[in-house]
């Protein structure tokens, strides 16, 4: 019997979306506002699911303060209240894109999640916009 569990976290954080290769028209013809040279923030809001067996001798998928405190110190302390293009390793030259932190943060949690267990991202940028990873 497999459940779905999910823990949903926040972090603030500035990004500038923006291409090296590109001249200036076309990376504000691409990225709009969010080629701002002087960065803006976002609310992102981050739901992870693990779905794997329920443990017949705890009832658990998995502990939600394992799952809290991983989410704490691999996502939050790295990221919340952050510039990600300046102060963070993982975007010095990668695009911040929702679509790009959402494959970062799988893969920073991937690592300390049994691989019996499938892994899902879900990110908002807005309380509109969001995008998924699951591998
Ligand atoms: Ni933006």
């Amino acid at each position: 019997m497999k459940v779905t569990v999910s823990r949903k976290a926040h972090f603030n954080a500035a990004h500038r979306l923006h291409n090296p290769l590109w001249d200036e028209a076309r990376n504000a013809q691409e990225f709009g506002k969010c080629n701002n040279a002087e960065y803006h923030g976002h609310n992102y809001e981050l739901i992870v699911s693990v779905r794997g067996e329920v443990d017949p001798e705890t009832g658990y998928v998995i502990d939600m303060k394992v799952l809290k405190d991983l989410i704490k110190t691999k996502i939050e302390d790295r990221f919340d209240h952050k510039n990600l293009n300046t102060q963070t390793s993982e975007f010095a030259n990668l695009n911040p894109t929702a679509e790009n932190i959402a494959v970062v943060i799988y893969d920073l949690l991937r690592a300390d999640i049994d691989a019996k267990f499938d892994l899902k991202i879900t990110l908002y940028e807005t309380p509109r916009n969001y995008v998924e990873y699951e591998g």
